[in-house]
């Protein structure tokens, strides 16, 4: 079914298949990764994968059906300010729920960009003295990375400066529930 949303895009980029393609595939990765002894949580306790809210819930809720081994997961929400303020500036706006002292930790994103965001939540989580720090993202724009961040887990790279909705992205809040990733037509943004 067409709905009012689908018609405000110009180009499908991931399909819904190709999504859950991928996610598959980066499921996999990360079981065996973190089975294969590269956890490094003394005291043996699962990863912690940690949802950037809002944009992130779509990719880690279905990443983690593709996880068939133990892991836990936690939520944090950040937002950039707007225009007129340092570049790069994140607030905080909910924090995790358990310490992660000593843990593995996954970050899981649906984009890096220019990476200030990730590169904000690296340190804090940094600072609580975890056993480890990856980075899960659906979307890495490689070209656009101001800060340096490194993608450990990519679903799709863009080469392009596209700026793209669905699949949990969103422009103004809107279109995070179109089940692929497209780009909006000009007149739409
Ligand atoms: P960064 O701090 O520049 O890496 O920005 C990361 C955040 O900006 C992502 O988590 C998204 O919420 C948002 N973002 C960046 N590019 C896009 C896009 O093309 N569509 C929707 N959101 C985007």
């Amino acid at each position: 079914m067409i709905g009012i949303l689908e018609e405000r895009i110009s180009e499908v980029l991931f399909s819904r298949e190709e999504i859950a393609r991928r996610v598959r595939e980066i499921g996999e990765q990360i079981s065996n990764d973190y089975r294969n002894g590269s956890a490094a949580d003394k005291r043996g306790r699962p990863p912690v994968l940690i949802c950037v809210l809002h944009g992130a819930l779509v990719f880690l809720a279905d990443l983690v059906r593709e996880i068939p081994t133990e892991i836990e997961y936690d939520f944090i929400c950040v937002s950039s300010y707007g225009n007129g303020t340092s570049p790069g500036a994140v607030r905080l706006i909910k924090d995790l729920e358990r310490p992660i002292e000593g843990r593995d930790v996954l970050i899981v994103e649906d984009i890096v960009d220019t990476g200030y965001t990730i590169d904000y939540l690296r340190r804090g989580f940094n600072a609580r003295n975890p056993a480890s720090i990856r980075i899960c993202s659906l979307i890495d724009k490689v070209p656009r990375r101001e800060a340096p961040v490194n993608v450990d887990y990519a679903g799709f790279t863009l080469e392009d400066d596209a700026f793209i909705v669905g699949y949990g992205m969103d422009y103004a809040e809107l279109y995070r529930n179109l089940p692929y990733i497209g780009v909006l037509k000009p007149e739409f943004v």
